[in-house]
């Protein structure tokens, strides 16, 4: 079978652009701290704002707290074990196998550079890693330094590859991905979400052409191994990374309503184990394991833990999915949140795909909304068509960095620029490469979307409202 013969598959929304909630939208406000200062929040695939009990919840955590795997107190313990079932929830939430799977970073950025360090030394001369023209810097610029810097200051040469994308439609190229992926390629990199064109690529098409590469990594396997970016994806969708059969995938909590400062990748525990770590030095050592001339590695996680981690970061970041499970809970049901109770795969499932369909329903209105603005132009899938939720637009005539200063004069954030995704800006043409966006989290409500919508009339003149004549191009 040709894996990209089945790619058009796409979903579509739900028929009515103004879906209720299927929850309590007022409650689940009611839960943030940043509702009442009156700012609409709608840079959420930058970051999203933390509820309060992840706030009260992280004093506490302050109050009691001591070093892990570093002392024999009672604070040292229970701060040792609030953190290890931490890893625990991390692990369900993408129903990892188990916590030996999951490895804690500063963020996604941070992951995609582990892989890159773990992986060096075993690309070999010819070797070719792959990856798409959809991609944040942080999926693309490690591949960069590794192939034109890195290895060939070791006399080692290894080939980048890049995978186009409809300009159109902001598809994955399957068939240009298909063409590039050969028996030399160690690895192939995509985005499980665009943050610019809001793109899911087909992830079981891929991997499907991944594992047709025949290509032989040092574990014997004969396949491509896949790192997927789900940045993007995570936070919007229920992602099941034995179910997707990714070999990395990379996340990052301060886009979940979790704080700044953690980010996950998750390994198969065979490459976790096989590979050299990022990072050296204490507490990835087995215990007493070093002498002039021998050094061991701690087991799985620990061995990918040098140093002492952000403890109370990962604490916070598990706790605040177990709260997303309570925030979109049916109201009577039993509580995660601050509770040791293992999460069953289904819950999560449960609460993402309601947060999905929230997300995805103020999505839609957005580019209703937003297709009624003279001038615009709207990047991405059309609509009707399954995106992550966020809408990235320029209007005629105006700089989108202009733009978006002017609807942050009106109470509304949104973000102008590359967002990172700076390839695909280029690849289109944009000049500047930069664009205006909007994007959506589990708190926004309708009213969110009205007025965002309603700054980007008024702010452009189209609407009868003042025009900042000096503001445009
Ligand atoms: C798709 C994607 N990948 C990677 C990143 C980088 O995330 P971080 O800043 O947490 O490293 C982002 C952030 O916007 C993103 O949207």
């Amino acid at each position: 079978m040709n894996p990209v013969n089945s790619a058009d598959r796409w979903s579509v929304y739900p028929p009515s652009v103004n879906l209720e909630s299927e929850f309590d939208i007022d409650w689940i406000r009611s839960q943030f701290d940043f509702v009442n200062t009156g700012r609409i929040v709608t840079n959420n695939a930058a970051s999203t704002q933390a509820p309060l009990p992840i706030l009260h919840l992280t004093r506490e955590v302050l109050r009691d707290y001591e070093n892990v795997h570093r002392g024999q107190s009672q604070a040292s313990q229970s701060t040792t074990m609030r953190f290890e079932l931490a890893y625990d929830t991390i692990a369900a939430w993408i129903n990892a196998p188990s916590r030996r799977n999951i490895v804690t970073y500063r963020n996604t950025t941070e992951a995609h550079n582990a892989v890159m360090y773990s992986l060096m030394t075993e690309f070999r001369d010819g070797d070719n890693v792959v990856t798409t023209m959809l991609e944040h810097n942080s999926n693309y610029v490690p591949w960069y330094a590794l192939t034109e810097e890195i290895l060939p200051r070791f006399g080692r040469r290894v080939e980048r590859r890049l995978a186009r994308f409809d300009p159109v439609t902001g598809a994955l190229d399957l068939h240009h991905l298909t063409s590039l992926v050969d028996e030399r390629t160690k690895l192939v990199c995509c985005t499980g979400a665009s943050n610019f064109l809001g793109t899911k690529p087909p992830l079981d098409i891929v991997r499907a052409i991944a594992d047709a590469s025949g290509y032989v990594q040092p574990t014997g396997e004969r396949r491509s191994l896949m790192l997927v970016d789900a940045a993007q994806l995570v936070p919007s969708t229920y992602t099941d990374v034995q179910a997707l059969d990714v070999d990395y995938l990379s996340f990052s909590f301060h886009k979940m309503l979790a704080p700044f400062g953690v980010g996950v990748l998750y390994g198969k525990e065979h490459l976790l184990d096989h590979s050299l770590p990022f990072l050296f030095g204490g507490d990835m050592i087995a215990e007493g394991q070093v002498s002039p001339d021998l050094v061991e590695y701690n087991e799985l996680p620990w061995k990918y833990a040098a140093g002492t981690p952000n403890i109370v970061g990962v604490v916070q970041s598990a706790q605040t999915l177990r709260l997303m499970i309570d925030l979109t809970a049916d109201p009577g049901e039993a509580s995660f949140f601050r509770s040791e109770r293992p999460i069953p795969a289904h819950v999560v499932r449960r609460s993402m795909e309601r947060i999905g369909r929230h997300t995805h329903g103020l999505t839609a209105r957005a580019l209703d909304r937003l297709s009624a603005v003279p001038g615009i132009t709207i990047y991405g899938p059309p609509i009707g068509v399954v995106r992550s939720p966020l809408v990235a637009f320029n209007v005629e005539g105006w700089n989108p960095l202009d733009l978006a200063t002017e609807l942050d004069s009106r109470g509304v954030e949104a973000r102008a620029g590359c967002h990172c995704a700076t390839l695909a800006h280029h690849s289109l043409g944009l000049d500047p490469p930069a664009s205006c966006r909007l994007s959506f989290a589990l708190y926004n409500s309708t009213d969110d979307v009205d007025r965002a919508c309603a700054a980007v009339l008024d702010a452009t003149g189209r609407d009868g409202g003042s025009v900042s004549r000096s503001l445009r191009l």
